[in-house]
């Protein structure tokens, strides 16, 4: 393998730790994001060397494409029913452990997997641990139909709410608007600091075309940060 950077190493700690905690026979969710990759490779290794015999669903196309690669078998959540473990990464952490995810456009998924699992840990480097959620945009995943009127009603919830927004932008890729894996578009929030992030999460999920949002309040129960040097902390 070639050097990693210390961003990576960081990462790639945290991702080692969180495997560290599957046991065999259980069935896991497996997130999304350049930390979720170094995990679902620890994964591999963990199936090859110690012959684990786990049940995995995906939360993403890549996630599930990557694992397959691997030789990781993937099913649909369905077929599985309830999981014991999530692990995927985070965009910000804060010290109760609510989330903003969806950098990568995964939230949805995302969410629907770690609301369907006992225990969801967040793996991460130090840069995703924050006092108050908001420095990094909020992504929002709204039905193409009818953008520009749920545009609106977002504005309107963020000035009641007093929340300073720079321009909603529509998230695009290589100059393309970028579609989710459900074909939906994602408005990105910059709103630098969210006060009272479960009336926020309130008011975008009771919008119309909202399909979900990147706030995941009180769904962690474990954050592993690694850093640099190869060590963990837990949160
Ligand atoms: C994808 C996500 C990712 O977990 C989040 O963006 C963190 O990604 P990375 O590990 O690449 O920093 O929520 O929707």
């Amino acid at each position: 393998m070639p050097e990693l950077s210390p961003s990576d190493t960081a990462k790639d700690a945290a991702a080692r730790a969180a495997v560290a905690l599957v046991q065999d026979g259980m069935r896991l969710g497996l997130g999304t994001g350049s930390t979720a990759v170094f995990m679902v490779h620890r994964l591999a290794e963990r199936v090859r060397a110690e012959g684990l015999r786990l049940r995995c669903a995906a939360t993403s196309r890549a996630t599930c494409d990557l694992a397959g690669q691997l030789g990781l078998r993937i099913e649909e959540l369905d077929e599985i029913g309830w999981l014991d473990l999530t692990i995927d990464g985070a965009d910000e952490i804060d010290p109760d452990l609510n989330l903003i995810k969806g950098g990568g456009g995964a939230h949805l998924r995302e969410k629907i997997t770690a609301a369907a699992s006992d225990r969801m840990v967040v793996i991460a480097d130090p840069g995703k641990v924050v006092e108050t959620l908001g420095a990094f945009h909020l992504p929002v995943e709204v039905i193409p139909f009818g953008l520009e009127v749920t545009r609106v009603h977002i504005q309107r919830l963020l000035d009641s709410a007093g929340l300073s927004q720079r321009p909603m932008l529509l998230r695009q890729r290589d100059g393309v608007v970028f579609r989710t894996d459900e074909d939906n578009v994602i408005l990105d929030l910059s709103l630098d600091c969210i006060g009272d992030p479960a009336q926020l999460a309130r008011g975008l999920s009771a919008i119309p075309g909202v399909v979900e949002h990147g706030l995941f309040l009180n769904m962690c129960q474990l954050a592993l940060i690694g850093s640099p040097d190869g060590s963990v902390i837990e949160l």
